[in-house]
């Protein structure tokens, strides 16, 4: 076999092989000089702050209520008795968003029922639905929400009656 290191792409080829080689043999070894806040700065960081830590809580339907995003702040929202962070989904509880009925909210019925219509939320001040009247499909339905939320959101408490 005859390679002709002659012609350009050969010895184009030829360059590149001896580099790449080069670059396994003797890999980069450069330390960042400070130590990197991001993922994106290197292999081994440190966050910049601790993240926010999340307390798993007991909610009233009135301490659930000021959750409800208008303030800028955390949102909250309950399905079956669960409570979850939902701040991550702004967009959709927002004061703005198409599911803002929800925020701060036992959204247990809407969920069931596929609404986001007022009339699925109870008010604050009454105690909470018992969920008794909705048929085995809306349950499921219920239920395959609940698991959503509980892979995309964190929990952070559940909801109960007023004392
Ligand atoms: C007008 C019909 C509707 C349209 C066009 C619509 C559209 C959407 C879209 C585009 C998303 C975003 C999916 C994603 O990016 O993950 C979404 C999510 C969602 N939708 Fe709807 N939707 C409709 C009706 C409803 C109704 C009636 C409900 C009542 C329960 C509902 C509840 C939700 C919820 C809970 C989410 C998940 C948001 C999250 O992951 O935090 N949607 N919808
Ligand atoms: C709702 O919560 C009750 C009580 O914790 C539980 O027994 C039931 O299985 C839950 N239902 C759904 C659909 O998650």
């Amino acid at each position: 076999m005859h390679v002709d290191l002659g012609t350009p792409v050969n010895t184009a080829l030829f360059l590149y092989i001896l580099y790449s080689v080069q670059r396994i043999v003797f890999p980069s070894t450069s330390k960042p000089k400070t130590v990197p806040t991001e993922f994106k700065g290197g292999y081994s960081w440190k966050p910049k702050s601790h993240p926010p830590t999340v307390v798993f809580k007991t909610y009233t339907p009135k301490m659930l209520e000021p959750f409800n995003g208008e303030d800028g702040g955390r949102i909250l929202l309950a399905i079956n008795g669960t409570v979850f962070d939902v701040t991550a989904g702004r967009s959709f509880y927002g004061p703005n968003g198409m599911y803002g009925n929800f925020a701060g909210r036992d959204a247990s019925r809407g969920m069931a029922k596929q609404s986001f219509d007022i009339e699925m939320i109870t008010p604050s001040d009454q105690p909470l639905d018992k969920l008794d009247d909705l048929s085995s499909d809306e349950i499921e339905n219920m239920k395959g929400w609940y698991e959503h939320f509980a892979n995309k959101y964190i929990i952070c408490g559940k909801l109960v009656n007023e004392a």
